[in-house]
């Protein structure tokens, strides 16, 4: 089992990571099966391929000192593809929460699920909740796998949330409606990277990226190393932000 290092302070400097690194990334890990595509591979290899590099991606995100990892894969949209694709990335998922999750606690990581869970068969279901209760104390890195999640859905979630304590339309105010997102414990969204060149949110932390930056990359995410993932978060520290105020 790997025990991830912490980066020093001289080794973020030699990557080039100077300053303020983002307390709380997102990921749209799009690109799987451009991948394989261009490898003549099916859909599938792509899924398992971009499992892989979502793995270094999660080491590296502990080794920099990141807060929260946030990661997009599978949206409430994603239903719509044929069911053998489905079929596979299940088949995926269920793997990398029995592979990964003895090393991510072992590496005080904190798993959380963002999404509607009921719609998956009850094995992946068990999985993702034991990861999520045996991790529930560990206080490393906040990685949360956003998976049959829509932010619309998230948002009509929280509305009914509301609506069903009863809390008057006079308390309710931004921080409490934030506090009902599946994201209401982790820190504010600073940046969203998306991998294979499309630049959209398709569904993903519509509320969250409010002042969030965004970073665009060609890479599709199977190929997307810890060294794309660095230059993404160095072009993050490049910006200047001003959330509606003047810079001097
Ligand atoms: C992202 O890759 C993974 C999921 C949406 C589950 P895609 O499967 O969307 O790959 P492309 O966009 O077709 O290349
Ligand atoms: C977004 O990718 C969803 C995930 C990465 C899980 P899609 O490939 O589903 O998005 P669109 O269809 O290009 O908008
Ligand atoms: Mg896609």
């Amino acid at each position: 089992m790997r025990i991830y290092p912490k980066y020093t302070e001289a080794e973020l400097k030699k990557l080039g990571l100077v300053g303020k690194l983002p307390e709380h990334i997102g990921i749209i890990m799009d690109g799987n099966g451009r991948w394989a595509k261009q490898r003549l591979m099916p859909r599938s290899a792509g899924h398992r391929a971009g499992m892989e590099a979502l793995q270094d991606i999660v080491r590296t995100s502990h080794s920099l000192g990141i807060g929260a990892l946030t990661v997009y894969a599978f949206s409430t949209e994603n239903w719509g593809r044929p069911a053998a694709e489905i079929d596979a990335l299940m088949s995926l998922l269920v793997e990398y929460f029995y592979k990964e999750i003895d090393e991510l606690d072992a590496n005080n990581v904190r798993i959380r699920t963002l999404g509607e869970l009921s719609r998956f068969a009850p094995k992946l279901r068990t999985l993702m909740e034991t990861a999520v209760q045996r991790t529930e104390n560990n206080t490393g890195l906040n990685f949360s796998i956003a998976i049959n999640y829509g932010s619309r859905a998230e948002i009509v979630r929280a509305v009914k949330m509301l609506v069903e304590e009863g809390i008057p339309a006079e308390s309710i105010t931004e921080k409490c409606f934030a506090e009902h997102l599946y994201t209401g414990e982790l820190p504010e969204l600073d940046l969203i990277i998306r991998t294979a060149g499309e630049q959209r949110l398709s569904n993903f932390l519509l509320y969250q990226a409010a002042y969030a930056e965004f970073v665009f990359t060609e890479t599709l995410f199977p190929a997307f190393t810890p060294e794309v993932y660095c230059d993404c978060i160095k072009e993050f520290m490049h910006r200047t932000r001003r959330f509606g105020k003047v810079k001097e």
